[in-house]
């Protein structure tokens, strides 16, 4: 502190950076864990090579449904024909699940208004390629998906 009861400048910018500092320091500790603990773990792949679907006579034509395929979400459509389909059930775009809209006939993604057609290819809005496609096989009244080859 000078005579005038003022710190000479060098002092003051040091203070400056220690007290920034030790406040970045203190959000740091504050907001890391509460950021750990949000962030959903990550989780290895489960390798199925088939999974059920459910049985046929309980699945109404037109509608559709998700299924788990290992770790990953499948969408399976009854078409209005009565044709089963199965497809990533994940956006190829930003990992929307994606649903049936029987309305539109179309797979849809709610995220950023991606469409798909009941192939699974990319017809509107964001999503860059198709959406996998599943092979469905019935075991009497099961229906059955696995991987096409
Ligand atoms: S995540 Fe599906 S359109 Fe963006």
């Amino acid at each position: 502190m000078n005579d005038k009861g003022h710190l000479p400048e060098e002092r003051r910018t040091f203070l400056k950076y220690l007290i920034g500092g030790g406040l970045i320091g203190f959000a740091g500790s504050v907001l890391y864990p509460l950021f750990a603990f949000l962030k959903p773990p990550k989780q290895a792949d489960v390798e199925v090579t088939s999974a059920s679907a459910g049985k046929l006579s309980e699945f109404e034509k037109g509608t559709g449904k998700i299924v788990r395929f290992g770790n990953k979400p499948l969408l399976v459509i009854r078409m209005p024909n009565g044709e089963v389909k199965a497809f990533s059930a994940t956006c190829t775009h930003f990992d929307c699940t994606v649903q049936y809209k029987k309305d539109l006939e179309i797979i849809w993604c709610a995220c950023h208004n991606g469409k798909y057609d009941l192939n699974g290819k990319n017809i509107a809005g964001p999503p860059p390629r198709p959406l996998d496609e599943y092979r469905v096989v019935m075991k009497g009244d099961e229906i059955l998906i696995s991987k096409k080859a």
